[in-house]
């Protein structure tokens, strides 16, 4: 399973890519505007510097809601780097803009994936990757590893190349789930990855080990 980052914090982004377990960067408009990015020339800016850190896929929202302005925002994006892939919400407009943009060879995320229908529509489109929205289904009482699962055995089914990129991660809790049920990649917080590597008993085992190390100096 590939391990993306899901912030435009580019400290954060180095601190993940300096332990060589991260295999991208996903970020959409709130997470830009956390950062105090604004206006066109400094976000872009801001997509370069994020591809100069992390050397894997990094997700560019599009902020575009019609055709033509998704097509056009999308072409810019892509020209910025190697590395960016095309961020689209799933709606009419986002699914035919993916289409284009798989039949031009730019690769493309398919954002704000709720159910398996749209997950369905995305694969057809040709969206490289597609992104259930796992904690922000959780919220409303529903199941958001669920749904990944389901799109994953579905994919998997019919032969599908769309990757599933579970997003919306809020805990250890789901990124261990999402291993489980066979997501291709989880995008979540550095919070939720490093606390990943707490145990108690890593941390009791270690000061033992730290307190015997002592005797033998
Ligand atoms: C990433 O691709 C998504 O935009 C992100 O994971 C959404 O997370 P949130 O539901 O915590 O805003």
């Amino acid at each position: 399973m590939k391990f993306f980052i899901d912030t435009a914090n580019l400290e954060q982004i180095s601190q993940a890519e300096s332990m060589g377990i991260l295999d991208g960067v996903t970020t959409n408009p709130s997470l830009m505007a956390k950062e105090g990015v604004k206006g066109n020339k400094a976000i872009e800016q801001h997509y370069i510097d994020i591809c100069n850190i992390v050397d894997g896929d990094v997700s560019a929202e599009v902020l575009a809601d019609d055709y033509e302005d998704i097509i056009e925002e999308g072409k810019r994006l892509a020209a910025l780097h190697k590395k960016i892939v095309v961020k689209v919400p799933c709606t009419a407009n986002g699914i035919r803009a993916i289409k284009s943009f798989s039949d031009m060879g730019i690769r493309t995320n398919c954002t704000l994936v709720f159910s398996l229908g749209q997950a369905l529509l995305a694969a057809k489109a040709g969206a490289s990757y597609v992104s259930p929205f796992v904690g922000r289904l959780d919220d409303v009482s529903s199941n958001g590893i669920e749904l990944v699962s389901r799109i994953v055995n579905v994919y998997r089914y019919y032969g599908y190349q769309t990757q599933v990129l579970a997003a919306s991660i809020r805990s250890v809790q789901h990124i261990i789930q999402c291993l489980e049920v066979g997501a291709d990649v989880v995008t979540s917080p550095l919070s939720s990855i490093m606390a990943l590597l707490d145990h108690p008993l890593t941390e009791k085992g270690l000061a033992i080990f730290n307190k015997a190390a002592k005797e033998l100096a």
